[in-house]
């Protein structure tokens, strides 16, 4: 053992290794300590725990920064494409010319689904969320392709599933959103590029031309491009651990598109806009709100503010505010949950609460008011999310089986009633 920490239990020493990554991050390696000393560690919401040594995304949450496979975000979101940024995470290096063609000609051959999936889809009520929808189209795919529900295939058979994803699943989003539009669906069209591809099946109607606004197709890349990894986050865990069971890697995305639902991640950027919607209906009170926020006893959030790991500036939040502001000068867009918005942001980046607390706002803020600015519904921002994310789990479920890493299961501590005696119904 080079290096390694002492910890002092009852008297006795135990050594554990100490653990460098290639970015100098330290961790202490507690794996073996169970079983030397009887103890755990306890670590609620895994908020100091790594859960696995990663070679896909970096981030220094104190520096800001943000780097996909050694690439930094800015250069990615600026030069790169979401496509390539997707075989990038998923293959660890940046294709050739030939590969990336290959890659895009392998999405574009499986981008159709199956016509019975129209019919799970008439299934839910109009009202549905469309992540729930998503969720259990994902999971539906498995009873398309049952053979991806063997954990032993090759890399080839899970390769034409990663294919198979990253193609279907904008189509599967389109589909439901135009069943739920109650409009006719645009199928994919081989001649176009993946994004503009998804914007026209989102908003083409068949018979008509679509005209794409490269303003709006380049802020949607750079969303996606954006959202496309984040390391060990909540559904990106969910993803590790669902398919550390070996379940297959539909069933692993369906269960992280059910983690990012939750407003405390990928719903966050649709709560940013419910919360500005509620401000302004309120009568558009920004201070009322923001003493809301610091009240303790009050539960309410200032949405779109806050970081778990991003402490100084969120990188992604700095380069969509760039384009937000592009955005809707271009668009021209004038609307008063876009001042509210507005105003939060200056109050919040001086008033002490949040400057003490470092909560500046991240990129669910933008990206929230981008996709309100170009027509997105907010029951759809997250959808939009995971179609960004996707590449992101399959890289990393990709990387957690090729490890062949253990099945996912944490330990506790039991704070619940010691034996008791049970005492029969009629006896209570
Ligand atoms: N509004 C008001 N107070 C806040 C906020 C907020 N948005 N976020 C954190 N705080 C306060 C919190 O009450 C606590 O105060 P105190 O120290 O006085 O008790 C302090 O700041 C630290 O908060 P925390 O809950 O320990 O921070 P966390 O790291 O556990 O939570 C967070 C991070 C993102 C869940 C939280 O900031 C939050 O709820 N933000 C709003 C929701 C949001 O925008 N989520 C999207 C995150 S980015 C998407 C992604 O990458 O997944």
């Amino acid at each position: 053992m080079s290096k390694y920490a002492e910890l002092i239990i009852d008297g006795k020493t135990y050594q554990l290794p100490i653990i460098e990554g290639s970015e100098g991050e330290v961790a202490v390696d507690i794996s073996k300590l169970r079983a030397e000393s009887k103890v755990i560690t306890l670590d609620i919401g895994y908020k100091n725990t790594g859960s696995t040594k990663s070679e896909i995304t970096f981030l220094d949450g104190e520096k800001g920064i943000l780097r996909y496979r050694g690439y930094p975000i800015e250069q990615l979101a600026e030069q790169s494409t979401f496509l390539e940024v997707a075989y990038l995470l998923i293959y660890g290096a940046l294709p050739s010319k030939s590969e990336f063609d290959q890659f895009n000609s392998d999405i574009k051959k499986n981008w159709l689904i199956h016509e019975d999936v129209k019919k799970i889809i008439d299934g839910f009520p109009s009202n549905a969320h469309p992540m729930g929808i998503l969720s259990s189209l994902a999971t539906s795919l498995t009873a398309f392709f049952p053979e991806s529900l063997d954990p032993n295939r090759s890399w080839d058979k899970v390769n034409l599933t990663i294919h198979r994803l990253i193609g279907k699943i904008p189509t599967l989003v389109a589909m439901s959103f135009n069943k739920q539009r109650g409009v006719p669906f645009n199928y994919p069209n081989n001649s176009m590029d993946y994004v503009p591809n998804f914007l026209k099946m989102m908003f083409g109607i068949p018979s008509e031309e679509y005209e794409l606004d490269p303003v709006i197709v380049n802020a949607m890349d750079k969303i996606f491009i954006l959202h496309a990894d984040h390391e060990q986050n909540c559904s990106t865990s969910t993803v590790r651990f669902v398919g550390s069971s070996q379940a297959s890697l539909y069933a692993s995305i369906a269960a992280g598109i059910n983690a990012l639902w939750g407003p405390l991640h990928g719903g966050a950027n649709q709560a940013v806009i419910e919360m500005l919607e509620n401000i302004e209906n309120d009568g558009g009170d920004v201070s009322k709100y923001i003493e809301k926020a610091k009240d303790k006893n009050d539960p309410f959030r200032l949405m779109g503010f806050g970081h778990r790991v991003y402490k100084n500036f969120d990188p992604r939040a700095k380069i969509l505010k760039k384009r937000a502001d592009q955005i809707l000068d271009k668009m021209g867009v004038d609307s008063p949950i876009l001042d509210i918005a507005k105003k939060l942001e200056e109050v919040a980046l001086k008033d002490d609460y949040f400057v003490e607390r470092k909560l500046y706002p991240n990129v669910d803020f933008y990206s929230g008011i981008i996709m309100n600015a170009i027509g997105i519904p907010t029951q759809m921002f997250p959808v939009m999310f995971t179609i960004g994310r996707l590449p992101g789990w399959i890289a990393q479920w990709k990387e957690m089986r090729e490890n062949k890493e253990p099945i996912g299961r944490p330990r506790q501590i039991y704070t619940g009633a010691n034996e008791r005696d049970y005492i029969p119904l009629e006896k209570r």
